[in-house]
């Protein structure tokens, strides 16, 4: 991680505080140029969108689910996100988790901004992640949270005190996402045809393998069409956990020349490669770009989980999938490194 800077480059505005105060056209600073504009590079046509899987059957056994394997796989490839239904983490704890969070979003600014964040940890409630002064910014706010490992689980000081029972039910999601994170690392690792631990030991077993939670809250924008409420970007992490408010839609993917929307199945979570799971695979598994448009009439809550690396553990190509014919394409980097030289690119 990055240490040397600890504050940002301008004063931080958030975007929630943008969007109450009723303007009807938005500041220079979030107009993105032509070609980044929502309607620019969306063909709509092709709408098949991403597949969605259903992992009823890898409740027990991984190792038995065929068709699981193969259709994860198949997605991997050709989109790098699915959507998952039969999941095992419970739709009550689902609910919770977004009304809570959404409750904690609608506190009054000046109760938020006592967590504001800074680019030494990121940890708390902010609206940028890059240090570049004057760079055109996203329309959205977050809240930022690191889960584990325990020695690097972020202080008490950053989490919120209200609502009260949010950190409970943040650890009570925390518990059931993880072991759905450690299954789908199995059903990858299968799928790459590499031993069923090998990526979780890649990633320093399971004690030590990371997750943070991104909470993302895009507030109503009055210009939705010259903006991003999220840039295009791909995840720096091993997999993404995606729970989206399916009322109300948003995120892009990328296919090719075109941006996919993605629709969330009521109960289904959406996954996605990050780029430490391409790494690994040798670029058989794609870490695809992605964004978030900015709507006028809705506001919208989104809860991105991150499964990660040891952070200091280097991560590169499996050996199994490094041949003549393709060579390794990486080299490996701990993932403290990676999200250093990452972060320098970020808005
Ligand atoms: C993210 C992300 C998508 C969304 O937080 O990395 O891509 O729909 N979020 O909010
Ligand atoms: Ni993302």
């Amino acid at each position: 991680m990055d240490c040397s800077q600890d504050s940002w480059p301008e004063p931080v505005v958030n975007v929630q505080s943008l969007s109450e105060s009723g303007l009807s056209t938005i500041p220079d600073q979030y107009i993105k140029p032509p070609s980044e504009r929502p309607s620019m590079q969306t063909s709509e046509h092709n709408q098949q969108g991403i597949p969605i899987i259903d992992l009823s059957c890898l409740i027990d056994d991984v190792a038995r689910c065929p068709a699981i394997v193969q259709a994860v796989s198949a997605a991997c490839q050709e989109w790098g996100f699915f959507q998952v239904v039969n999941h095992g983490v419970s739709e009550e704890l689902m609910d919770r988790m977004q009304e809570t969070w959404r409750t904690f979003f609608q506190l009054p600014i000046n109760v938020k901004q006592a967590y504001a964040n800074s680019p030494k940890t990121y940890e708390g409630y902010g609206s940028r992640l890059g240090i570049k002064k004057g760079v055109i910014l996203d329309w959205g706010d977050y809240y930022l949270l690191r889960l584990m490992p325990a020695s690097v689980r972020s202080h008490e000081r950053h989490w919120p005190t209200q609502p009260c029972s949010l950190r409970e039910i943040t650890y009570e999601y925390e518990k059931e996402v993880a072991k759905l994170c450690r299954k789908l690392m199995k059903v990858l690792s299968i799928s790459l045809g590499l031993h069923v631990d090998y990526l979780q030991n890649a990633f320093g077993g399971e004690a030590s393998a990371g997750e943070s939670l991104r909470v993302n809250y895009y507030p109503k924008c009055p210009q939705p069409e010259l903006v991003l409420a999220r840039s295009a970007h791909t995840d720096i992490n091993g997999i993404t956990v995606l729970l989206a408010d399916h009322r109300v839609g948003g995120l892009q993917v990328r296919k090719g020349d075109a941006w996919i929307t993605v629709q969330p199945s009521p109960g289904a979570l959406v996954i996605n490669i990050g780029d430490q799971i391409q790494i690994s695979s040798n670029s058989v598994f794609k870490s695809v770009e992605h964004r978030v448009l900015a709507n006028s009439a809705d506001e919208r809550i989104s809860l991105a989980f991150f499964y990660s690396p040891q952070n200091d553990l280097p991560v590169g190509p499996a050996e199994e999938l490094v041949t003549p014919e393709r060579p390794a394409l990486y080299l490996p980097m701990t993932y403290d490194e990676y999200r250093a030289y990452k972060l320098k690119e970020r808005v």
